[in-house]
C-alpha cells in the first residue's frame, strides 16, 4: 500500500494509531526511536524528545518522508485535535497565504520543525531530569500535536558496575533519568492525556489516554550483581507505575509497564567498565531487535480503549 492510500480519518487494521498524538521519550535512540517509527507507520503522530537535538531531526526528517500526505484533510471523529488527521494538509491554506512552512498557529519560535504535511512529527529536545524542561516540552508538544494521547517514557540509561566500586554520581544519574526524569514528564503529560479522553452517551471509554514505561526485566528480578542499582531503578518504575494505575484509571487514562530482557541497542555504549563492556557483548548476542519492543508498544497503544496490558515483559527465547 502507498502511504498515500492511507485514510486520514478513522483507525485500520493496518493504521490502528490513526488519530493518536504520542509523546515518544529518549526518541534519539535505540528502543524509543524504534517506537517512534512504528507508531507513525502504525498512523500516528509522534513528538521526539530526547537530548540530542541532531539526532532528533534526522529522525524527524526520516519520518516526515513515511508520513502519509492527504491532499485534504477531513474532520477526524474523536480527535481532540479537531480538523487535522495524522498526515493531513494541516494548515495548507493558511501556509499557502505566507509562503513560508506549514507553521501556522504556532509561535514563530516554537522549538519544532513541521512537516509541509503538518505537524504530525514535532521534535522536542530536552533533558528529562530537568523538571521544568520537561514540562516545557510536553505543553509545546501537545500544543504542536492539537493534544497528546499518549506519552512512551523511553529515556533511560544504564551504568553497570558493583556497588562497591561504582562512583555514587552514576548511581544518582541513573536515578535521575530512570526514574525523576519519568516522573517529570507523566506529570506534566497527566493534564493532557486526561483532556483528550472521551466517553460515550453510557459513560463507556471510547478514547483512552495512555502512559507506557519503558521498565526492565531487571525490575522484575536481578539479572546481574553489576546491575544492582539499575534494576532498582526498574523496579521503582515498576512500583510507580502501579500506583499510578489506580491513580488515573478512572480518569480513563491506562499504565502500561513494558519490560524487555536485553535488547540490542547502544545502551552500554561509551562506558569504561568491564561490567558495560560484558552487558554490551550479552547485549550484541542475545539482545531482541529493538523493532520488536516497539511492535509490543504500537500493540498496547492499539488495545481496545477499555482494555489495560498492565506490563508485557519480553526477553530473546536465547537469552
Ligand atoms: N537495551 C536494553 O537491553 C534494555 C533492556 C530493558 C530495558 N531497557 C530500557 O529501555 C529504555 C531505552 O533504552 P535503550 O536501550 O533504547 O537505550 P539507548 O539506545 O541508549 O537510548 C536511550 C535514550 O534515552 C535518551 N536519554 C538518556 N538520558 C536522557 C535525559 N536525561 N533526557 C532525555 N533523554 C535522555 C537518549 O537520548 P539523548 O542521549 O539524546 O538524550 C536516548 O534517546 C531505557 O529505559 C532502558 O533502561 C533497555
Amino acid at each position: 500500500m502507498s502511504p498515500h492510500d492511507a485514510a486520514v480519518g478513522q483507525p485500520t487494521t493496518d493504521r490502528p494509531l490513526t488519530g493518536r498524538r504520542v509523546l515518544v521519550t529518549g526518541a534519539s535512540a535505540g528502543i524509543g526511536a524504534a517506537t517512534a517509527r512504528a507508531i507513525v507507520a502504525a498512523g500516528g503522530r509522534v513528538a521526539l524528545v530526547a537530548r540530542s537535538q541532531a539526532r532528533l531531526e534526522e529522525l524527524a526528517t526520516e519520518l516526515r518522508a513515511l508520513t502519509p500526505v492527504a491532499p485534504a484533510a477531513p474532520a477526524v471523529p474523536g480527535t481532540g485535535g479537531g480538523e487535522r488527521g495524522p498526515g493531513a494538509a494541516a494548515g495548507a491554506e493558511d501556509a499557502a497565504e505566507d509562503d513560508g512552512p506549514a507553521r501556522a498557529g504556532l509561535p514563530a519560535d516554537a522549538p519544532d520543525t513541521v512537516g509541509a504535511e503538518g505537524p504530525t512529527v514535532v521534535v522536542a529536545d530536552a533533558d528529562v531530569v530537568d523538571a521544568e524542561a520537561a514540562r516545557a516540552v510536553v505543553d509545546a508538544a501537545a500544543e504542536q500535536l492539537g493534544g497528546l494521547d499518549a506519552v512512551i517514557n523511553a529515556a533511560g540509561i544504564a551504568r553497570p558496575g558493583p556497588v562497591a566500586s561504582t562512583p555514587p554520581a552514576d548511581w544518582q544519574l541513573m536515578l535521575d533519568v530512570n526514574v525523576r526524569g519519568l516522573l517529570h514528564v507523566t506529570q506534566a503529560a497527566l493534564p493532557h492525556l486526561t483532556a483528550a479522553v472521551e466517553r460515550d452517551e453510557h459513560g463507556r471509554l471510547v478514547r483512552a489516554g495512555d502512559v507506557v514505561n519503558v521498565s526492565s526485566m531487571s525490575g522484575r528480578r536481578v539479572g546481574s550483581p553489576a546491575m544492582g542499582v539499575y534494576a532498582a531503578s526498574k523496579a521503582a518504575v515498576h512500583a510507580l507505575s502501579g500506583a499510578l494505575r489506580s491513580e488515573v484509571g478512572d480518569d480513563g487514562v491506562r499504565v502500561s509497564v513494558i519490560a524487555p530482557g536485553f535488547v540490542r541497542t547502544g545502551i552500554f555504549e561509551g562506558q569504561d567498565t568491564d561490567a558495560a563492556r560484558q552487558l554490551g557483548r550479552k547485549g550484541e548476542e542475545v539482545g531482541l531487535p529493538p523493532e520488536q519492543v516497539a511492535d509490543r508498544i504500537v500493540e498496547v497503544l492499539a488495545a481496545p480503549p477499555g482494555l489495560v496490558h498492565v506490563e508485557v515483559a519480553m526477553v530473546s527465547v536465547d537469552q
